[in-house]
Formats: C-alpha cells, structure tokens, sequence
C-alpha cells in the first residue's frame, strides 16, 4: 500500500477502529516500545545494567527495581503502579529543583515534557512491565485481533503499523524506520 493514498487509507482507519485498535494507539502507553527507551536513553548509565556505575543502588532495567522501596526511605517505592503522585520516579523526573531533578543537569540529558507525560502515563496507567520483546512471540502476525498486545500501542502511524504487519520485520528495525 502506498502511503497517502486515500482510498485505502478511508476503509483502512474504519477497519481498525472497528477493532477497537485506534483507540488503544493513542491512549495505551506500552512499556517496550515508549518507556524502555527514554530509561535507557536517560537513566541506565547509572541506574542500569552495569553494577559499576549504578547510583543510589538503583536499578530501572530490572522489574524488581522499577518497584522497590527506596533504599533511604523503605516506606515509599520507585514506583508505585496507578499512583504516579506516590512514585519517586516521577517526583524526580518532575522536581523543580536541580539538585533533586533526574536526570541530574550536569549529565546534559533533559527529559523532553511528551517523555515525561509518557512515563506519568504509563505510572497512572499501572505500570506494566514487559520482558525484552525478543523474548516475547510475535503477535501482531494475527493482526488485528491481537494488535494491540503490540502493533498498536507503539508510537508508530497506523500505516507503519501495516506495513510492519505485512512485511517479517522485528519491533526493533520497524522502530528504527519510524522515528
Ligand atoms: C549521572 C547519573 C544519573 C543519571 C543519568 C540518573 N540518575 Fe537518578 N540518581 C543518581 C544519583 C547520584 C542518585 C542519588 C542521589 C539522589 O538521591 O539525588 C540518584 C537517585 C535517583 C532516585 C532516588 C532513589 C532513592 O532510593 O532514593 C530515583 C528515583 C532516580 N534517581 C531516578 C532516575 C531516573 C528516572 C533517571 C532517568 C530519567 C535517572 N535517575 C538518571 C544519578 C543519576
């Protein structure tokens, strides 16, 4: 299908809004495709794999970091799922000031606000974690029933989502086709 072409395109948006998939693609943060990223973009040089430079003992790349109680305070979590007011993370990634603010200034890194909207929305949205998609089995090949498992919730245009669904691609080069 050629993009712009908008005779497909019409039937095609109906299609998928019949399946309920146009929906979830605005609204479903998915923690592979739109949070993973901007960790490991932002956070894992020192809050990731390697345990030399990990800070504060600190770790986002595992799912029992995400949630565990704060080393200095083992009263409150990183994160706290459906309560992103209650979640350190987003009280760091939100501070006003510098001192507190992650990541901190002098890495030059800034979270852009649509980063952070999206990591407040997968928070308020339960924080689900997810293995590393190489792990799990494809779904979007019985597209559309089980798109939104995958296809649909990654930050991709409906029309890149077909034609991933078309062509064998993993999540990881169509990514890198679309952004
Ligand atoms: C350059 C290193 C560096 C980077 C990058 C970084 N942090 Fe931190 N982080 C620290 C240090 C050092 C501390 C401990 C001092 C403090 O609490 O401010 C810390 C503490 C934290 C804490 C509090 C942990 C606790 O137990 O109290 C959270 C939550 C946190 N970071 C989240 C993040 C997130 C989310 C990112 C990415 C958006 C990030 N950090 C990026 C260095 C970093």
């Amino acid at each position: 299908m050629r993009l712009g072409d908008q005779r497909t395109l019409g039937p095609l948006l109906l299609a998928l809004f019949t399946a309920g998939c146009l929906q979830d693609a605005h609204l479903v943060v998915d923690y592979n495709y739109d949070v993973r990223p901007i960790l490991a973009d932002n956070c894992y040089a020192c809050h990731g794999p390697d345990p030399e430079s990990r800070e504060a003992e600190l770790s986002l790349h595992t799912e029992a970091g995400l949630y565990a109680p704060l080393r200095n305070d083992t009263t409150r979590r990183v994160i706290v799922p459906g309560n992103p007011s209650a979640s350190e993370l987003v009280r760091r990634i939100t501070h006003k000031r510098p001192q507190e603010r992650m990541p901190p200034p002098e890495t030059r890194h800034t979270l852009t606000e649509s980063e952070i909207q999206t990591l407040l929305s997968w928070v308020a949205q339960g924080a689900k974690w997810k293995p590393h998609w190489s792990l799990i089995t494809p779904a979007c090949r019985s597209c559309p029933e089980s798109v939104s498992e995958n296809g649909c919730v990654m930050k991709s245009t409906i029309l890149s989502w077909c034609d991933w669904s078309e062509r064998d691609l993993n999540p990881r080069e169509k990514l890198t086709g679309v952004h």
